[in-house]
């Protein structure tokens, strides 16, 4: 598989910026079934091949918004090489449905023991319940993912990057088209 021509400066990005923990947080938006915008943060989660993994709550608001329209744009700001990128494609939702699934399984496994105990926490968005609830009541199986997580597998078909340095600034944009990328320089 070669390689798609952003990723190379996403991958820059992420190295140059690791210093802080928080370059892996970037804002995903999606569109709610009313066709309103709704965006929220998540952690970057690395690749599957071309594609952005994140991993969510499968009871969360977005899961039900990707489920009705799975186009999505996240927007990730780089605070040390100042530099933004804009990418907007499908999104595949993994979720216990599609199980066994090794995608799923491995970004369970790789997770900690703190992270894993939020998906046995009372359904989100619903309300606040008593602290009793968030306490755990048995240790999760580090090995099964329970029912209520899923991975978003974001796949990218359009990736617009801003580089604030310089001057003027550049802005590049990557375009796919019948499964070939286009480059583009565009005016900043
Ligand atoms: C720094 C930070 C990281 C977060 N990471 C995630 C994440 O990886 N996955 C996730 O589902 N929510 C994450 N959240 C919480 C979401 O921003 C959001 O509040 C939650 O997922 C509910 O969103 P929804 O109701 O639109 O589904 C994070 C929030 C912050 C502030």
């Amino acid at each position: 598989m070669t390689i798609a021509p952003w990723r190379p400066a996403l991958a820059r990005a992420l190295h140059r910026n690791r210093a802080q923990a928080y370059c892996r947080y970037l804002q995903l938006a999606t569109v709610n079934e009313s066709g309103k915008p709704s965006n929220r943060t998540v952690v970057f989660r690395g690749f599957v091949d071309e594609a952005i993994q994140m991993v969510t709550d499968s009871r969360s608001e977005k899961v039900q918004h990707i489920q009705a329209c799975p186009w999505t744009e996240i927007c990730w700001y780089f605070t040390v090489t100042r530099e933004q990128f804009r990418i907007a494609g499908r999104i595949t939702l993994i979720s216990a449905a599609h199980d066994p699934d090794a995608v799923r399984l491995n970004a369970w496994q790789t997770m900690s023991a703190n992270a894993h105990q939020q998906f046995y926490w009372p359904h989100p968005g619903e309300p606040r319940v008593s602290q009793a609830a968030f306490e755990p009541s048995a240790t999760p199986s580090t090995a099964y993912p329970p029912d209520s997580f899923s991975v978003l597998l974001l796949t990218p078909e359009r990736v617009e990057h801003l580089e604030l340095r310089g001057h003027p600034q550049n802005r590049y944009l990557y375009q796919q088209t019948e499964g070939e990328w286009q480059l583009q320089e565009v005016n900043p």
